[in-house]
């Protein structure tokens, strides 16, 4: 699984720095290509020349060459140019990552060139966070990590032992066979999606009832997004349908926008074909006025307005109902009721299985980076807790693949 895999390693300023070595070495005799940063102060803990001989490539740490002339990019084949890393590794793990790497990061910072390659990088990033018990528990490096997680970084959580400082408690890194096991864990799943065609649609509809005004609700597309990313990393191929939202493309989805409840009932179909999977994640507008008006509508002289509403098309009925080789996941959006109604959803637009969120919860819902969510099927309801829509995206893959 690991062979020709571009891993990329930062390593900061900590004691268990030494474990790399025994890292590099698994990773190399497993055929993968192994490319070290380090901070200034990791050099302190192990030696840059050890990590070099053991992955065979150049170890960075400066930021700028030391001599301006190798600045040019034809000397250095652009070698050190911080986003050069980041676009080639196929992972980045930071280990160990320090309290103080753990906090510039959560903060955008780059003032280094570890950390400049972090914050230019596509690639997922690992965490691995080292550090003593205390520095761990400390409220603002927990806010930190949380902080990262939420924003799609992955936490390896650290371990309960004997820690350099002579203390026992939580913050020991791993133990490198065990950091190996995680990297080849990370890259089987990797794939575990390759070869199927996922269709998702993402974030609100837009209807319109005048030139200008619009009905719409506040989705920002982020959970719709998410999916698609985590299906993305794990090897599917992915078109995302997407309402009007703020959101950037992501590299290798394939990005198709609508605006209204009909155009999105339109792309459905267009791109339905040998599908595998379909997740309804859009929060499609359900009322649309009967006729729209195509001036700005005056308000002279009025003090009320009476428009008439009607349904917008179901996409997700319509899927249900003609359903073929395709598994099919809708999302419920309750505020009372919630198992009932959501039971009663699966059932009545034939779904596959059903995500139940709840946006009174707080991390919930609307505009968050974070979920709680339900994954309910005919057989089974099983509840998770709060977790990033990353990871919420990756547990609704899982419930796709495990389907028979
Ligand atoms: O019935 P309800 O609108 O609450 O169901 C929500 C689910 O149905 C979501 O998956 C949503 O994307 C989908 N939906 C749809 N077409 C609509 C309204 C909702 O496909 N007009």
């Amino acid at each position: 699984m690991l062979k020709g895999k571009k891993i990329l390693i930062g390593i900061s300023g900590g004691i268990a720095a030494y474990k790399i070595c025994t890292l590099v070495r698994l990773l190399v005799k497993q055929g993968a290509e192994v490319r070290i940063i380090m901070t200034p102060s990791a050099v302190n803990f192990v030696s840059p020349v050890t990590l070099s001989v053991l992955s065979g490539n150049e170890v960075f740490i400066n930021m700028f060459p030391e001599s301006p002339d190798l600045c040019n990019a034809e000397k250095t084949e652009l070698k050190t140019w911080h986003v050069n890393f980041g676009l080639w590794a196929d992972v980045f793990l930071i280990a160990p990552a320090t309290a103080n790497t753990i906090a510039k990061i959560s903060a955008g910072i780059a003032d280094n060139f570890l950390l400049a390659s972090v914050l230019a990088s596509k690639c997922p990033v690992i965490i691995s966070p080292s550090m003593d018990d205390d520095m761990y528990k400390n409220h603002v490096t927990t806010f930190n990590i949380d902080k990262l997680k939420f924003s799609g970084y992955k936490i390896i959580e650290p371990e309960y032992g004997e820690l350099a400082s002579g203390l026992v408690g939580e913050g020991r890194m791993p133990e490198p066979e065990k950091l190996f096991g995680y990297l080849k864990e990370f890259f089987d799943k990797k794939s575990d999606l390759s070869g199927k065609k996922i269709l998702i649609t993402a974030g609100p509809t837009v209807e319109f009832i005048d030139k200008v005004r619009f009905v719409s609700n506040p989705s920002t597309g982020k959970m719709g997004f998410e999916i698609a990313r985590a299906a993305k990393d794990r090897g599917a191929e992915v078109t995302l349908i997407s309402g009007p939202v703020m959101l950037n493309d992501i590299a290798g989805v394939k990005r198709i926008n609508v605006t209204s409840a009909d155009e999105m009932l339109k792309s459905v179909k267009l791109n339905l074909r040998n599908k595998d999977l379909i997740v309804m994640a859009a929060a499609v507008e359900d009322f649309r006025p009967v006729k729209k008006v195509n001036t700005k509508i005056k308000k002279e002289d009025k003090n009320r307005f009476v428009f008439e509403f009607e349904k917008t098309p179901d996409i997700l009925y319509f899927l249900g109902k003609n359903k073929k080789r395709y598994k099919l996941a809708g999302f419920a959006l309750e505020t009372e009721n919630l198992l009932e109604n959501a039971k009663k959803k699966l059932k009545e637009k034939n779904l596959d299985f059903i995500v139940l969120n709840n946006p009174d919860i707080h991390g919930a819902g609307f505009g968050t980076n974070t979920n709680v969510i339900t994954i309910i099927d005919t057989k089974s309801t099983k509840s998770y807790p709060l977790m990033s829509k990353y990871d919420a995206g990756n547990e609704i893959l899982n419930k796709f693949l495990s389907l028979k």
